[in-house]
């Protein structure tokens, strides 16, 4: 029986299901831990089960055991960890696409709309006494018939899409490349991410975390958005520069923010946390508990599936 380390809890069902097939270390308080812990508590484990708190980096790579051959991640994105350095060692590293693309999408638009229509005022205004009705009280702004940029036009990007048309809204994307007609449906797609910004009334970050993506809105981008844009990231802290956003949050050049994910997480930059038009939330594209436990048994599966076949469909490096 192969031995596996599972680095944080899982859902209880997908524990109960790695028990079945694997020689399971479990994290059963669920504490984090220290690099040097995980790199002793591995030694005797043939695979990872690793989450996105847990930065297995260049040098963390170079110290694991020689026995570990698959790094199985709980999570789409994989900027936690240093594939290529992964696959100079003949680990495998994978992830767990497709089952969290509904709840994720379902997420940007709790984001879109919260930033939209002033969610974090309201819930401050509705926890005190003295709110009252007026006409103009807290009115923001209307996703029906307005234009979505989406950045990243991946298996996320489209769902978000396919919600987004629901409110009456008009797609436009950027992305590596067009997509086919029958995927791109009635959105636009735009040749540059300059285009795309100057177009987007709402714009909604769906791109995966690489070199070429980091801090993309940044103080020289941000201009191209029209006035009063409403911007969402769903997807990873690193594409924002921080100190960038709140100026045009502050100067009213950005209307608000949705955020769900941040730049040195669980840190949030500390002005996203006090301005009024930044809607927040915890990382929790992926939190209902269907979702996260198909991830759970979808990165038990893939291990399972390198160790029988010497392959894996959701191979990254
Ligand atoms: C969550 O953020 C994921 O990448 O799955």
């Amino acid at each position: 029986m192969k031995k596996i380390l599972v680095t944080r809890k899982l859902m209880k069902s997908s524990e109960d299901y790695a028990l079945k097939i694997f020689d399971v270390k479990l994290n059963k308080e669920d504490k984090l831990m220290t690099t040097e812990e995980l790199i002793h508590k591995s030694s005797d484990c043939d695979g990872i089960l690793s989450s996105i708190t847990e930065k297995l980096d260049h040098n963390v790579i170079s110290k694991l055991s020689n026995k570990i051959k698959i790094i199985s991640n709980f999570a789409v994105g994989f900027g936690n960890i240093d594939i290529n350095a992964a696959k100079k060692r003949n680990i495998i590293v994978t992830n767990t696409p497709d089952v969290l693309t509904e709840a994720t999408a379902e997420i940007t638009i709790l984001i879109l709309l919260g930033a939209a229509r002033r969610a974090k005022e309201g819930i401050m205004w509705a926890s005190k006494k003295n709110w009252k009705w007026s006409a103009d009280f807290l009115v923001g702004k209307q996703l029906t018939s307005s234009r979505l940029g989406i950045l990243g036009m991946g298996r996320i990007g489209r769902a978000v899409a396919d919600r987004a048309r629901v409110f009456g809204m008009k797609i436009h994307y950027y992305n590596r490349s067009r997509l086919d007609k029958n995927l791109e449906k009635d959105a636009t797609y735009h040749k540059s991410l300059e285009s795309l910004m100057s177009v987007s009334d709402f714009f909604s970050i769906n791109c995966p975390a690489t070199k070429e993506t980091k801090h993309i809105i940044n103080n020289k981008t941000i201009k191209y958005f029209p006035n009063d844009a409403v911007i969402v990231n769903s997807a990873r802290g690193d594409m924002i520069e921080d100190d960038a956003m709140v100026e045009a949050l502050k100067s009213g050049k950005i209307y608000s923010l949705g955020l769900d994910v941040y730049n040195g997480e669980p840190d949030i930059y500390p002005e996203y946390l006090t301005l009024p038009n930044v809607f927040v939330l915890p990382h929790l594209g992926s939190a209902t508990t269907k979702t996260r436990i198909a991830m759970g048994n979808l990165a038990i599966n893939n291990i399972e599936e390198f160790f029988n076949t010497g392959k894996c469909k959701n191979k990254v490096n």
